[in-house]
């Protein structure tokens, strides 16, 4: 169903498919939609960083950025939701159109550029959500924060979502957002990581809650800088790293009508990087440092292979957009029988 359903939202422009889609799937939950789709939640336990994750797939961020799907994505299966990227304030982000489908490519160029409805309608969601899987809160900065202060924003959400979401993530690797990707630079990085882990700790007594937070790199470096930032992020005291967000690369998708659109790309095109980049991780940060696996995603086997590459979980977008929930079973299935 979910192969004839793609055929009618994919004559639509992108961005209003999906909203069409989402709007779509909640309104469905009540006569089993998530189901008809081939939505089936598979249990397939994982433990990590102190979580139970029903099972190791999860939706990456930016598909939920507001927490308004929250039960419905569940529904479909996941073992767990991202929802964000957050900011202090609601704002519009980049002038439509921002978002190009490359089918050829099972591939997406966005630069939404963190369009959201703000932390405090976020926060309101997770407070009301019923899903009984682990949900992750992503944080970013707003548009008209100087990049020299953006650590005032991180500590304002990461302050606000603490207490209601399960995990929270530092998203410094949107390409859509200017010169957001500075701060993983060592110096900046550091400076980052020490603020939020110390603010961490301090919740975390307030609070008497553990809250792993982790940081979401791109996978836009050569080999040497992301070392020395891999290093930085492992001495820092940070819970955990997702790899990776989109790229600005354009290789394997040259001469598609829409391959000189700005912001990032996605789906197969970014499996390669993204595999690269958490191959050095694992390698850099040593066993045991938490690694959910993402960029690139469109079949099982791909699943399985960041499994092999040294992922504790995993994460899915494009190929989700492509693919339909029928995507989430053929990774659990493939993460478990390769753990067989
Ligand atoms: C339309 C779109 C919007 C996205 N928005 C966000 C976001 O708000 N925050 C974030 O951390 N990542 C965002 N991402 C990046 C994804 O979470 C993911 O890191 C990236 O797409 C690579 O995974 P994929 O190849 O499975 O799509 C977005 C991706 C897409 C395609």
């Amino acid at each position: 169903m979910y192969a004839w359903l793609k055929k009618g939202l994919f004559l639509l422009p992108p961005e209003a498919a999906h909203d069409i889609a989402l709007s779509a799937l909640v309104k469905g939950r009540f006569i089993g939609l998530p189901r008809l789709l081939g939505g089936c939640p598979r249990s397939a336990p994982v433990e990590c960083m102190g979580l139970s994750f029903p099972n190791p797939v999860g939706l990456a961020a930016g598909l939920d950025k507001n927490g308004d799907y929250i039960e419905a994505m569940g529904e479909l299966g996941f073992g767990f939701i991202e929802v964000g990227t957050v900011t202090p304030r609601p704002q519009p982000g980049n002038p439509k159109p921002r978002m190009f489908r490359l089918p050829e490519h099972e591939a997406l160029i966005n630069r939404l550029g963190f369009n959201n409805k703000g932390v405090d309608h976020l926060v309101e969601r997770l407070k009301k959500r019923r899903f009984k899987g682990i949900v992750g809160a992503n944080i970013g900065k707003q548009k008209d924060t100087p990049v020299e202060r953006a650590a005032d924003d991180y500590r304002f959400c990461l302050e606000k979502v603490f207490p209601h979401c399960d995990y929270v993530t530092v998203n410094i690797s949107s390409p859509n957002t200017a010169n957001l990707r500075a701060l993983q630079d060592t110096g900046p990085l550091r400076e980052l990581l020490a603020e939020l882990t110390a603010l961490r700790d301090r919740l975390a007594r307030q609070h008497d809650l553990n809250r792993p937070v982790l940081i979401k790199i791109a996978p836009d470096w050569d080999d040497e800088a992301l070392r020395a930032s891999l290093e930085v992020i492992g001495q820092s005291g940070i819970d955990g790293l997702i790899a990776t967000n989109t790229t600005l690369n354009r290789s394997g998708v040259e001469g598609h009508p829409h391959s000189r659109e700005e912001g990032g790309l996605s789906g197969a095109p970014v499996r390669e990087r993204a595999d690269r980049t958490l191959e050095l991780a694992r390698e850099v940060l040593g066993d045991g440092f938490p690694i959910i696996g993402l960029g690139g995603i469109t079949g099982g086997e791909d699943a399985a292979r960041k499994q092999a590459l040294g992922a504790d979980l995993v994460q899915i977008y494009t190929g989700f957009i492509y693919g339909g929930p029928a995507l989430i079973q053929d990774c659990v299935r493939a993460w478990s029988s390769a753990d067989a």
